[in-house]
């Protein structure tokens, strides 16, 4: 069926299965682990990775499929493969490009698991790695010479600098280096780096694919076939699939991606605008602000800003503890991209392992404060903000 090329008519009717028989509007919950084999039917349901019947669920499961189908089109690409985890996606896609010997390039400004994966882990399968800082790949400080694949976050936490992937995306391909880019924190609305030439995105379907902080899950997209099968044999070796009932409710949230994202943009650029007006805040870090240094990139590579703002508060570590404890709307929690907003503070979570002056030197202060915003309406989330830095 012809459903159109909107993005949102695309989130809700991409990769839907819908079998007349039944005559069912919505993708079942395959919740089964294995197949009739042989799959007898006249004309069987079939896994498109194989182009035969589905045969065990590690392999395949057409709500998994589904699932796959929607996310491969709302982030422009061939193919989308479903993990149990961001992180399962993420390992997954390095182990299926790289073999002993090998060593990668990779920013250096990672979420946290990610850059233990790199630093530590990877070693221990004889791949290592090198790190850069966001400027130097924005700036094309690197000579990409001899890596297996350059590794990117687009928007990086909790600072949000954005990276050029209109620029890196260009070397990348002049140079025959696959360039593998995190996109969690734009998400497929704001943002496709497969546009920019990048071989494999990847995404913490756990945020804004699912949006409602209840899935844990990854996807790992990408248009070229050997690429796919080589992270699909990974997936089908090593096991981290998702359970369908997981696939099934990351669908589920995937249809209103847009709505939702649409708002987070709004919600974050009207905080944002109120913050950077606060005398009790010293620093904003939003790209959408004409201000930030990475606006100017931002304007080139992202549809929207994202739902993320971060703000430094007035008195450091103790003003922000304070703010955190006195706000009422947001949860204090890991994690992003929900409807509800979540607010954290770096250097006690993600950041805490990082000494104080490597931290510094990254712009991470200790009072600075990052925010998701949820899709509550603003004025409720600016009253709150505004109550609780006037204890300040
Ligand atoms: C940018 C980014 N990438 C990857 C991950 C890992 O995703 P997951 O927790 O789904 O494994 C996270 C989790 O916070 C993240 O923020």
């Amino acid at each position: 069926m012809d459903h159109g090329d909107g993005f949102n008519t695309r989130a809700v009717h991409a990769g839907e299965i819908m079998d007349e028989r039944f005559g069912n509007v919505v993708t079942p919950v395959f919740e089964t682990a294995t197949f009739m084999s042989p799959n007898r039917s006249a004309d069987p349901y079939v896994d498109t990775s194989r182009g035969e019947p589905f045969l065990y669920t590690r392999w395949g499961n057409p709500t998994t499929q589904s699932l796959e189908s929607k996310y491969a089109s709302l982030d422009s690409v061939k193919y989308g493969i479903a993990f149990s985890s961001g992180m399962a996606a993420i390992s997954s896609a390095v182990f299926g490009l790289c073999s002993r010997g090998d060593r990668i390039l990779s920013i250096n400004e990672l979420y946290g698991q990610t850059h233990s994966f790199f630093s530590s882990y990877l070693q221990r399968f004889g791949i290592g790695c090198d790190f850069i800082s966001l400027d130097q790949a924005n700036s094309l400080s690197f000579n990409p010479r001899g890596y297996a694949l350059l590794y990117l976050e687009s928007i990086i936490n909790p600072t949000l600098k954005v990276a050029d992937l209109e620029r890196t995306g260009s070397f990348c391909r002049e140079n025959g280096i696959p360039l593998l880019v995190d996109a969690t924190f734009a998400s497929p609305y704001n943002q496709n780096p497969s546009a920019f030439g990048a071989s494999v995105v990847l995404h913490s379907g756990t945020k804004y694919i699912s949006g409602h902080s209840d899935v844990t899950l990854g996807l790992a997209g990408m248009n070229n076939r050997d690429i796919f099968d080589r992270i699909q044999a990974v997936r089908r070796t090593t096991g981290p699939v998702p359970d369908p009932l997981q696939s099934y409710l990351a669908a589920r949230g995937m249809k209103t991606i847009g709505l939702r994202v649409e708002k987070q943009n709004r919600v974050a650029m009207d905080l944002a605008r109120f913050l950077s007006q606060h005398r009790k805040v010293v620093r904003v870090h939003y790209p959408g602000l004409k201000e930030s240094p990475y606006h100017e990139i931002a304007r080139k590579v992202l549809r929207g800003y994202g739902g993320m703002v971060s703000f430094e508060v007035a008195g450091g570590l103790s003003g922000a503890r304070k703010f955190m404890a006195s706000l009422k709307v947001p949860a204090v929690a890991a994690s992003l991209g929900g409807v509800e907003s979540l607010v954290t503070l770096p250097v006690e979570t993600s950041h805490s392992s990082i000494p104080p002056d490597e931290r510094k030197a990254m712009g991470i202060e200790d009072g600075l404060v990052r925010f998701s915003c949820g899709i509550e309406d603003s004025q409720d989330l600016i009253d709150d903000i505004d109550s609780a830095l006037s204890l300040l």
